[in-house]
């Protein structure tokens, strides 16, 4: 299978052709997701909550993003790889944006996302202008967490439905090469998807997107949850691991690890 570049995001869509996206933080688990054929790998600041274990993305820095774009580089082979811009890393100005974009570009990224609409419009050009490709976020921002009042679904009303949808109009005309939709009603995002060219990727936004993406950690079962409705979980991975580290430890304990097969005569 070929490398997944920028503008072959936009061929998909104009072939009606699913676009399959999932985080990734590591050198393995990329290597899996090339495995599996996973289209796109973005580095998502979700990173804080499910790895670095803050209780929200907002604590995540340009360091942190920097470093496990590296690793995941370091286990990419097919895959478009993404990069999330973590909070104040493009929201000062848009030398600030240039600058610590740029940087996860060097890191192995070829490409980065940031979240907002409108107001991100000049932020954007000037990314662009710097040759830095760019995928919007709209609907639920994570980090936005605290003037949205929780993670809510948003554009469940009728203005902020038309502000999604005009965000949207306005992140494609800026020159995003496509918008991931978060925590919104599907009939927004069927509107969205159906007014764009660009693809739009969603997550807790229904099957009408162009394609969808999920945290690999919810994915795989290995967050602690509450898991929010949207996600479905593929595998009980925290079970395995933890039911493998009993048996370990009680192996030890028991003097049954290390037997005869596995320690040298
Ligand atoms: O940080 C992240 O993982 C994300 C996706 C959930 C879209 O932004």
């Amino acid at each position: 299978m070929n490398k997944v570049v920028v503008p072959a995001l936009r061929d998909m869509k104009a072939r009606k052709e699913k676009i399959v996206a999932l985080t990734s933080y590591d050198f393995v688990t990329t290597q899996l997701l090339n495995e599996a054929g996973i289209d796109v790998i973005l580095v998502g600041d979700s990173l804080g909550m499910v790895k670095l274990g803050y209780s929200s993305t907002l604590p995540v820095t340009v360091e942190d993003m920097s470093y496990h774009t590296r690793l995941v580089a370091r286990g990419n082979s097919r895959a478009l790889i993404v990069t999330d811009m973590p909070y104040l890393s493009y929201q000062t100005s848009a030398k600030d944006a240039v600058k610590n974009c740029g940087l996860m570009l060097k890191a192995g990224a070829q490409a980065v996302k940031v979240e907002g609409g409108a107001e991100m419009i000049s932020t954007i050009k000037a990314l662009l202008t710097a040759k830095i490709p760019v995928m919007g976020h709209i609907g639920m921002t994570p980090q936005s967490v605290h003037l949205f009042g929780g993670y809510k679904v948003q554009g469940k009303n009728k203005a902020q439905s038309r502000k999604i949808l005009a965000d949207a109009k306005a992140l494609e005309k800026a020159g995003v090469f496509a918008i991931v939709l978060e925590c919104v009603p599907q009939t927004l995002a069927r509107k969205i998807t159906r007014a764009l060219r660009i693809p739009t990727i969603g997550i807790g936004a229904g099957v009408v997107c162009d394609g969808q993406i999920l945290v690999v950690d919810d994915l795989l079962g290995l967050s602690l949850g509450p898991y929010p409705r949207f996600v479905k979980r593929y595998a009980d991975l925290r079970k395995i691991m933890s039911q493998a580290a009993r048996r370990y430890a009680s192996d030890v304990r028991q003097g049954k690890f290390p037997d005869a097969l596995h320690a040298y005569s």
